[in-house]
């Protein structure tokens, strides 16, 4: 632990992270596909719709607003949230791509001003200039998402180029493979058809109030090519998704086969079952957008816009969700574990100690105790909380000390067999560390006292305790 712990009580630091990151995209994602949508919008209808045009400008004020406010303080909010909540990660990214995070902020400059320039220069400027300021905006905007996914797609799968350089200071000179690493192209793939969709979605929440008595013709219109563009999705995304798992490694793949294999016994299904989830918002989307926008036009009301921003925003969740978890046990594929611990550092840390190379617990940890929840918080918090999400109290369970010791031993062992090794992080310290987290582990769920005082002292005690009720 190079730096300190952020200790997130009850949902734990990762949902920070999470929570942020799912309004992020939907707002960031929109960001790139809306931008395509208004200037394809108002060339099409400077062609044939032109009184479509005063809707795109209305729509160019929501789009301004919800990008340049929402979308960039909830952007900062990722890197306030993964700065603390693994900073040992975040250094790396921010070391590795120092020039990708550079050009990343010259687009994003270019895109806010473009976006400001485009809604405040409405019938100001000629036609033409006004749909060049539009493009500016799109591609600028499409380059921030080139950019991020390739730092994105990294985290999941560095690459080997990447990897056999990783720890040796010699990693810049791996830039661009890093960048443009196995799931580069199919990463860029899946989100530009998500782009696409929440262009479409948010476009349906201004169609929606136009009041289709007064302007039928408009309405209709203007519906029925704004819900087309979340058809590419529908018809491209499953097999965007192929590509994507295809290029995922195998051992990380392992988390889903087990997640599918344990469908019923309720051991791992969290993961099928998010999976399920998307597959039913995402057909749920289909029906509503084909039932009341493509068919009924003028039926589509707000109700029926929110209600598709709601199935999308759970998509996205859930989406989201299961990149993150199949990625796990690791920060950066293959290269450091969530709990920032780095693979090639295991076997120093076990033969050196791992709170002993702590910059951050005090005299490594006073008491045995201490030393045992300063190892947890360590190399255990970065997934698990105390009592809250993924709770180490519920999950330990009946477990007494010697059954929670074999859990570490397995953890701490890692053999390749063991079925901790798809989800959780090799365990590494020395024996006496292991044996404090042992220690703390088991105060979590005290043994009832009863049972202390049921211990045969006596001769007659030592006759079979009485069942307990
Ligand atoms: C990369 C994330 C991650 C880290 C770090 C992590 N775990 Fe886990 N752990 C999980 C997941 C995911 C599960 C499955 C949770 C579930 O089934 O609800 C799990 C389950 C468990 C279980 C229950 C397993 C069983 O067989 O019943 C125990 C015990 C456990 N973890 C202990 C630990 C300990 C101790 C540490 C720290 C040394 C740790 N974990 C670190 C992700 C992690």
């Amino acid at each position: 632990m190079n730096y300190p712990f952020w200790n997130v009580p009850h949902i734990g630091s990762a949902w920070v992270i999470g929570i942020i990151a799912i309004f992020h995209m939907m707002i960031a994602l929109f960001a790139v596909g809306g931008g395509l949508y208004l200037v394809m919008a108002e060339s099409k209808a400077l062609r044939d719709h032109r009184e479509w045009l005063p809707v795109i400008r209305d729509h160019s004020k929501f789009f301004l607003i919800l990008t340049a406010v929402f979308g960039t303080v909830s952007g900062v909010g990722i890197w306030f949230a993964i700065g603390l909540a693994n900073p040992e990660g975040t250094s790396t990214l921010i070391h590795n791509f120092v020039f990708g995070w550079a050009i990343e902020w010259v687009f994003f400059i270019i895109e806010l001003s473009t976006a400001a320039v485009y809604y405040y220069s409405w019938n100001r400027i000629s036609d033409s200039l006004h749909v060049k300021v539009g493009w500016l905006y799109a591609i600028s905007s499409f380059l921030t998402l080139v950019i991020i996914n390739g730092i994105l797609a990294f985290m999941l799968t560095p690459g080997d180029p990447w990897l056999a350089v990783a720890g040796t200071g010699q990693e810049a000179s791996r830039f661009w493979q890093a960048f443009f690493n196995p799931t580069y192209f199919p990463n860029l793939a899946i989100r530009c058809l998500i782009c696409a969709s929440l262009a479409g979605v948010w476009a349906l929440v201004t169609c929606s109030r136009i009041d289709g008595q007064q302007k039928p013709e408009l309405k209709t219109s203007l519906v029925r090519w704004s819900a087309k563009w979340l058809l590419p999705t529908f018809i491209l995304l499953p097999a965007a998704l192929l590509w994507y798992l295809w290029k995922v490694p195998e051992s990380q793949r392992a988390l889903l086969q087990l997640g599918v294999s344990t469908i019923g016994t309720g051991a791992f299904t969290i993961v099928t079952r998010v999976m399920l989830i998307v597959m039913l918002t995402s057909v749920t989307i289909v029906a509503v957008t084909y039932f009341f926008a493509l068919r009924e036009p003028l039926e589509f009301n707000p109700g029926h816009a929110s209600a598709v921003v709601f199935l999308a925003l759970i998509a996205t969740a859930s989406g989201e969700y299961v990149r993150e978890t199949l990625r796990k046990p690791y920060v950066i594929g293959q290269h450091m574990y969530s709990n920032s611990v780095r693979v090639k550092d295991v076997d120093r840390l076990n033969a050196e100690g791992y709170l002993t190379r702590s910059l951050w617990t005090r005299n490594g940890g006073a008491t045995q105790l201490e030393k045992g929840e300063a190892m947890f918080r360590g190399q255990c918090m970065a997934c698990h909380t105390v009592y809250g999400y993924r709770s180490m109290k519920r999950l330990i369970g009946e477990r007494d000390r010697k059954a929670i010791e074999s859990v570490l031993a397995m953890l701490h062992d890692y053999k390749p067999d063991s079925p901790y090794h798809a989800y959780m992080p090799h365990l590494a310290g020395t024996r006496e560390e292991i044996d404090s987290l042992a220690a703390y582990l088991a105060t979590l769920n005290p043994p009832p006292p009863t049972d202390e005082k049921a211990k045969p002292k006596t001769a007659a005690a030592s006759a079979p305790a009485p069942k307990r009720l």
